[in-house]
């Protein structure tokens, strides 16, 4: 039981083991998949300047009702990142990245915070590894990071993921469909949900997605009426290019996503054991988010994963680490020697502790049975002797061995366990 008012903070929650080794080996797939295509880790700082984030939309949830703001004690205005896309994005035009060759691909992996209504696979602190492609505006840069995602998820080992891609237009042909949505909405604006009232105003697209309305949206225009010869070969494009890798996809004309700097390519994928509502990654092209922050207009698309939620969803864990712990356990008087021991068994290489606590040789081998795979006992006329011996705390067998021989001996017995 937790002290009463010292538990983590709503939303918020430790991460123990073994969950904490499924997130470290999540990590590491992650990011030697994400290397096989070229994509190199950056990792910003978890506070930027508020006005960063402000870019995501002034109608964005994110940053209307859910970022952790704060002015610090010298009056800097700071926000806990919501997302990394803008941090990113803030990052590749401080370091001058639009010099470099193109295309740039970036990945990250770490903690986003959002004041969100805590429920199941929704946190206030959550991970997301996401990738970033900058420089290039071709359909196979969307497809790439799309099958970056979903080669990840497969690798984890969850299957039949459930993607959903629109696309929500450019600046050409957007402006038409954003009217369409107004006069469509405006015909039915006392049926509306009091948020989809004010979106109506300040972002019509939004309606599609309003988990209220859902009976409403039915019979509003698809966006595929109204996309430009570009847009329209770019979706179909994309589309083919999953496809052809051998995933399925399907264009889902009421997706637009959270976020104001989409251009055209939206995307989401889910699986049924997490519910539809609940995304395992989402993102798309936000071509010039880099002007919208100061810096040169540059085409990108990239999206952010869920780590939590992946993680939840996996039908079984990620292979633990192979435990061959060494248990130094020592009769009266031999502490000593088996803490020196244990600590000469790290320097070989092998992961051992002993004890500390002087307890009684029958209470260390219970420890052992809970911690280790083997135990080494030490003390008694065979230490003077030069001899320790070794029990397989599995199979319940021990033998006598040579001090000077016990690395060698203990290599050779967990070599052949793990065969
Ligand atoms: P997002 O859809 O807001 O996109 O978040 C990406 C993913 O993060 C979601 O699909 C979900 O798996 C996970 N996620 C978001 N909020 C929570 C939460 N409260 N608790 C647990 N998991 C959550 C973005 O953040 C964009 N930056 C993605 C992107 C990258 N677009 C382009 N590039």
């Amino acid at each position: 039981m937790a002290a009463e008012g010292f538990q983590t903070a709503r939303g918020t929650r430790d991460v123990l083991w073994p969950e904490s080794w499924q997130m470290e080996a999540m990590r590491d797939l992650a990011l030697s998949w994400a290397a096989r295509f070229g994509y190199t880790l950056i990792e910003t700082p978890i506070v930027e300047k508020s006005g960063v984030f402000l870019r995501l939309g002034e109608t964005t949830d994110i940053v209307q009702h859910e970022r952790y703001r704060f002015v610090d004690a010298g009056g800097e205005d700071l926000t806990l990142r919501p997302e990394g896309t803008a941090a990113v994005a803030r990052a590749f035009i401080q370091h001058g990245f639009a010099e470099a060759p193109q295309p740039v691909r970036l990945c990250y992996f770490g903690p986003m915070f959002r004041r969100e209504r805590p429920e199941a696979g929704r946190y206030r602190q959550h991970t997301q590894f996401g990738a970033e492609l900058y420089g290039s505006d071709s359909p196979l840069a969307d497809a790439e990071v799309i099958l970056l995602a979903l080669g990840l998820v497969d690798m984890a080992g969850l299957k039949q993921p459930e993607a959903r891609i629109n696309s929500i237009g450019c600046q050409v042909c957007r402006p038409a469909y954003r009217q369409a949505l107004i006069e469509f909405f405006s015909q039915r604006q006392d049926q509306l949900c009091a948020d989809c009232q004010v979106r109506l105003r300040q972002n019509p697209l939004r309606l599609l997605d309003c988990k209220v309305d859902v009976a409403l949206r039915e019979d509003a225009p698809d966006v595929q009426a109204f996309w430009c010869d570009d847009c329209r070969n770019h979706i179909t494009a994309v589309i083919d290019l999953i496809r052809e890798a051998g995933y399925r996809i399907e264009r889902d004309r009421h997706l637009v996503r959270g976020l104001d700097y989409y251009t055209r390519t939206v995307f989401e994928v889910g699986h049924p054991t997490l519910g539809r509502q609940v995304a395992l990654f989402g993102g798309g092209r936000y071509d010039g988010l880099t002007a919208g922050l100061n810096g040169p207009w540059v085409p990108a698309v990239g999206f952010g994963m869920g780590i939590e939620r992946l993680l939840s969803a996996l039908p079984a864990p990620l292979p633990m680490p192979v435990a061959a712990r060494v248990y130094v356990a020592h009769l009266p008087h031999f502490e000593r020697e088996g803490y020196r021991l244990a600590r000469d068994l790290r320097a070989q290489g092998f992961a051992a502790d002993s004890d500390l606590l002087d307890r009684s040789l029958k209470a260390q081998l219970k420890e052992a049975g809970r911690r280790a795979t083997i135990a080494v006992i030490v003390g008694g006329r065979e230490w003077a002797d030069g001899l320790v011996t070794v029990r397989d705390l599995g199979r319940a067998e021990q033998e006598t061995v040579e001090r000077d021989q016990l690395a060698n001996y203990l290599r050779q017995k967990i070599q052949e366990d793990q065969a």
